[in-house]
């Protein structure tokens, strides 16, 4: 039985996450749950789960009162301490941007298994989590890339990897001319063909600046080089990335897109179970599969995140906090689509990187990255 603390448990994969452990109630408990400012789900799932360790940002007094009425009482803890906690085993990272970043840092020291989903995490700090491994804990990949490059790794010898091949759907406005770009709205780019995801994640898959971070987050957790991360277009998003070793065989994993299938493995490792029921994958049915190369010109983002990436030091952690405001600005309708791009550009020519940061100096550089975001929407507007 793993004991589960699931960070972000409110949000899309913290809710897949939770019905994996109702798939599989004799392997999983949860422990400990924190969220952001959904407190009524919260609360259900407080109720359902009865955890020993409970988190909201917002709304704490509401949700205490609330549950002292059902008769139950729950220790609050932020996340970075419930990830420590000595009932803790495993620890679910599904927060999105940079607020994963402490409780994963907590987590490793304290020696807990990760369960990473957050992709900003080792974005902004792989250098930083890298060490914190030495520590004894452990990171498992949760983004179906990774879940997938991993799985292709299991029992291969690293020094035999010669590529990592990242695929990547194209989101919502893959196939619309470029000049309309400037005036999609929130609601079309949250659209996404293939999966079902929280707003931040959609909105980098519309501007592929996800595949970017996928890119810098596979260099940190499978040791490959940038220069030997590639990305290829696959709309269907049933190969969900693929591995070329040094003998030219390539080996790739298949499943429908269903985020619990990647949830469920790096919640169970190394055993694979039956667990949560998913769709098969009936290749007679789906017919073709498409792959093509990443059109540079539509975009622009991925191109950035490789930029900050191969730079190094705090260039990525500001690339992702800036992306962070930017995004938040756009679904709130400040800004248009293209102005994330403008945003992210300007951000990475203005700062000044510090090479090999510690934490407080990437959270420094995220925080000066935000407010320059925002101080650029202010100046727009
Ligand atoms: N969704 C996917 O299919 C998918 C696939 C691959 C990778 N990922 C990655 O996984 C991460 C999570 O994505 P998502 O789609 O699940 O995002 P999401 O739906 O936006 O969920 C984010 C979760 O974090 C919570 N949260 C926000 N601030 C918090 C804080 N300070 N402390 C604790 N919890 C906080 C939110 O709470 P409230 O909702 O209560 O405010 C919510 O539960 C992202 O980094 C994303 O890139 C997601």
């Amino acid at each position: 039985m793993a004991r589960l603390a699931v960070i972000g448990s409110t949000g899309s994969i913290g809710r897949q996450t939770l019905e994996v452990v109702r798939a599989l109630p004799n392997r999983l408990q949860v422990v400990a749950l924190a969220a952001g400012n959904n407190i009524e789900l919260l609360q259900e799932q407080a109720l359902e789960f009865r955890p020993l360790y409970l988190y909201a940002e917002r709304g704490e007094k509401e949700l205490y009162h609330a549950l002292g009425e059902a008769g139950l009482s729950c220790n609050w803890a932020r996340p970075e301490e419930m990830a420590t906690a000595p009932e803790v085993d495993l620890v679910m990272v599904a927060t999105a941007g940079g607020a994963g970043l402490l409780p994963t840092m907590a987590a490793l020291k304290a020696r807990k298994v990760v369960a990473l989903a957050n992709k900003e995490v080792l974005v902004m700090a792989g250098h930083l989590v890298n060490a914190a491994l030495s520590h004894g804990g452990e990171v498992r990949p949760v983004d179906s890339e990774h879940s997938a490059i991993w799985q292709c790794l299991w029992g291969e010898a690293p020094d035999k990897i010669s590529r990592l091949i990242l695929t990547a759907s194209g989101g919502p406005f893959r196939d619309r001319p470029l000049h309309e770009l400037a005036k999609v709205t929130p609601q079309e780019a949250l659209a996404h063909p293939t999966w079902q995801m929280g707003p931040k994640v959609t909105v980098d898959s519309a501007t592929l600046i996800n595949k970017g971070f996928e890119c810098l987050e596979a260099r940190w957790l499978f040791q490959v080089p940038l220069e030997r991360i590639h990305v290829v277009m696959h709309k269907e998003s049933i190969v969900h990335s693929l591995v070329e070793f040094c003998d030219g065989s390539v080996k790739a994993q298949l499943s429908m897109p269903d985020m619990r299938l990647p949830i469920q493995l790096a919640l169970t490792y190394p055993e694979r179970l039956t667990g949560v029921s998913l769709p098969p994958l009936d290749l007679a049915q789906v017919g073709c599969l498409h792959f093509g190369p990443v059109d540079w010109e539509r975009y622009p983002c991925l191109a950035l995140a490789l930029e900050a990436g191969k730079k190094g030091g705090t260039y990525p952690a500001v690339l992702a906090a800036a992306d962070e405001v930017a995004v938040q600005m756009f679904l709130e309708g400040h800004i248009g689509f293209t102005d994330i791009r403008y945003i992210l550009e300007e951000v990475l020519e203005a700062h000044e990187g510090v090479p090999e940061p510690d934490l407080g100096q990437v959270l420094e550089a995220e925080a000066w990255a935000k407010a320059w975001a925002m101080a650029w929407v202010r100046s727009k507007g």
